[in-house]
C-alpha cells in the first residue's frame, strides 16, 4: 500500500530535522561532536535518584502512579511557584502549567493560536524546535534581525508594524543556536513595544539558570506580563528525559491550553512530577545547580579561549555568558558548509548555521558549537582541527 497519499496536507511541512541527520555522521567512532544540543550526562543528579524515588513513593504512594490534573501536579507547581520568583517572575502554583518539556508547551501554544497562513514573527537565526513545533500549524514566519545581542528592537518594531503578527518567539537569554542575551535595555524597549501594539511575545527560557558569569537580567514577562507566555523547563537543570516543562501564560491563553493538552497527553506524567517536586522542594536543585555550573564554566571558557588562538582572526564569536553554545561566524561570502566536511575529515563536527535560519539565503558564513557534551582538553583539540579546516579554506 502507498502510505503516501494518506499524509495530511500539513504533514509536507514536516521536514526531517537536519540536525538529526548530522548527528547521525556524526555518531561515528573517532568523530568529536560539537554538534550536540543536549546536556552532559554528568550534569544529571545520578546520586539523588534512589532518595527521590523513595520520597516520592512514603510522601504520594498510590497517587504518584494515578491520573492526574491535566495542569500539573499540585505539589510540583508550588515548588515552580517559588522558582519563578526567584526568576522576579510573579505566579502563583494555579498561574503554572507544566507540559512534556517546554516543546510540549511550545506545540501547544502553536495548535491554540495558529491558523494557516498565519505569521509568526522569529528572531533570526532562531530555535529550530520551535520551528519544528509550530510547522505542522502551518505559519508563515518573519525574521527579525539580531547582532551580537539578539534582537534588535526596531526590527521588531518594524514587524509589527508592517504584518498582522500572530506571535513572537523568542530566546532572550543565553539563545540556542548563538548563545547571545538581550541586554535590560532591549527588554525594556521589547516590553513597551508588546504593549504599544498589543502583540503577544512567547517568551522560552531554557537556560537562564546556566549562568557562568555577569549578572542575571529579568525576563520579559517581568516586564509585561499581560503579553507574555513564559515558558521554562527543568530539562537543563534536572534531566531531560524526565520531560517536565512549564509555562505561565495569561490567565484566558491558559485556560484554552489546558484544554489543548487534554486532547493530546491528558496530562504529563504524575510520577515525573513527583519526583521534580521533591528535587525542588527538598532544596536539592539549590545545592546541585553549582555543581552543573561547574561542570559546564570551564568547557564554555575553554572553548572561548581555543576559538581567541586557534581560528583565523577573520572568525568571530558572539560574547555569551552562559548556556550550551557558541556562535562563529567567518568572513563574508565563508560557507561553513564546505568547513564542515573539511572537519569532518579532520574528526570533528559542529552544526553549520545556516540551518537555523528560515530564510535560506542567510547563515551561510555562521556555525553552532556545542561545549556541553566534550571535557576542556577535547574541546582544545577540537577547535585547532576546526582552525587547520578553516584555513585550509581561506588561505
Ligand atoms: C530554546 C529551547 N527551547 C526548548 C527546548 C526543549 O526543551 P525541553 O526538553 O524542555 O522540551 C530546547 C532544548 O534544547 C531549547 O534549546
Amino acid at each position: 500500500m502507498d502510505f503516501t497519499n494518506l499524509l495530511a496536507e500539513r504533514t509536507e511541512l514536516m521536514k526531517a530535522n537536519a540536525i538529526r541527520e548530522i548527528l547521525k555522521v556524526v555518531a561515528k567512532p573517532g568523530i568529536i561532536s560539537l554538534a550536540g544540543g543536549i546536556p552532559s550526562p554528568e550534569s544529571f543528579p545520578m546520586d539523588l535518584f534512589h532518595e527521590l524515588s523513595r520520597r516520592v513513593m512514603e510522601k504520594y504512594q498510590s497517587a504518584a502512579f494515578q491520573y492526574d490534573l491535566t495542569e500539573g501536579f499540585i505539589p510540583l507547581r508550588e515548588q515552580l511557584s517559588l522558582l519563578l520568583a526567584g526568576r522576579k517572575i510573579e505566579a502563583g502554583p494555579e498561574d503554572i502549567h507544566v507540559t512534556s518539556g517546554s516543546q510540549g508547551a511550545l506545540d501547544a501554544v502553536g495548535k491554540l493560536l495558529i491558523s494557516k497562513g498565519d505569521k509568526i514573527a522569529m528572531e533570526s537565526p532562531t530555535y529550530l524546535g520551535a520551528i519544528s513545533a509550530f510547522n505542522p500549524y502551518e505559519p508563515r514566519y518573519v525574521s527579525m534581525e539580531t547582532d551580537d545581542h539578539g534582537l534588535i528592537p526596531e526590527s521588531l518594531e518594524q514587524t509589527l508594524k508592517t504584518h498582522r503578527i500572530k506571535l513572537i518567539y523568542l530566546v532572550p537569554t543565553f539563545q540556542n543556536p548563538t548563545g547571545r542575551t538581550l541586554p535590560m535595555e532591549r527588554r525594556i524597549r521589547i516590553a513597551e513595544l508588546l504593549k504599544k501594539y498589543d502583540a503577544l511575545l512567547v517568551e522560552d527560557d531554557p537556560y537562564s539558570a546556566l549562568r557562568y558569569d555577569g549578572e542575571p537580567v529579568p525576563a520579559v514577562k517581568t516586564m509585561a506580563p499581560d503579553h507574555v507566555i513564559y515558558v521554562s523547563t527543568l530539562s537543563k537543570i534536572f534531566a531531560p528525559g524526565l520531560r517536565i516543562g512549564f509555562y505561565a501564560a495569561p490567565e484566558f491563553l491558559s485556560r484554552w491550553l489546558v484544554l489543548v493538552k487534554q486532547g493530546v497527553d491528558l496530562h504529563t506524567s504524575t510520577f515525573n512530577q513527583a519526583l521534580a517536586a521533591q528535587y525542588l522542594e527538598g532544596g536539592y536543585l539549590e545545592n546541585h545547580l553549582p555543581k552543573i555550573i561547574k561542570l559546564y564554566r570551564p568547557r564554555q571558557q575553554a572553548m572561548l579561549n581555543a576559538l581567541e588562538t586557534g581560528m583565523p582572526r577573520e572568525f568571530t564569536c558572539s560574547p555569551s555568558q552562559g548556556g550550551m553554545f557558541l556562535w562563529v561566524s567567518g568572513p563574508e561570502n565563508f560557507d561553513a558548509m564546505t568547513l564542515y566536511e573539511k572537519a569532518v575529515e579532520k574528526g570533528v563536527a559542529f552544526v553549520p548555521g545556516r540551518f537555523f535560519y528560515t530564510d535560506p539565503s542567510q547563515g551561510h558564513e555562521t556555525m553552532r558549537l556545542n561545549y556541553t557534551m566534550a571535557d576542556e582538553a577535547t574541546i582544545e583539540t577540537a577547535v585547532e582541527k576546526l582552525g587547520a579546516a578553516a584555513r585550509e579554506i581561506i588561505g
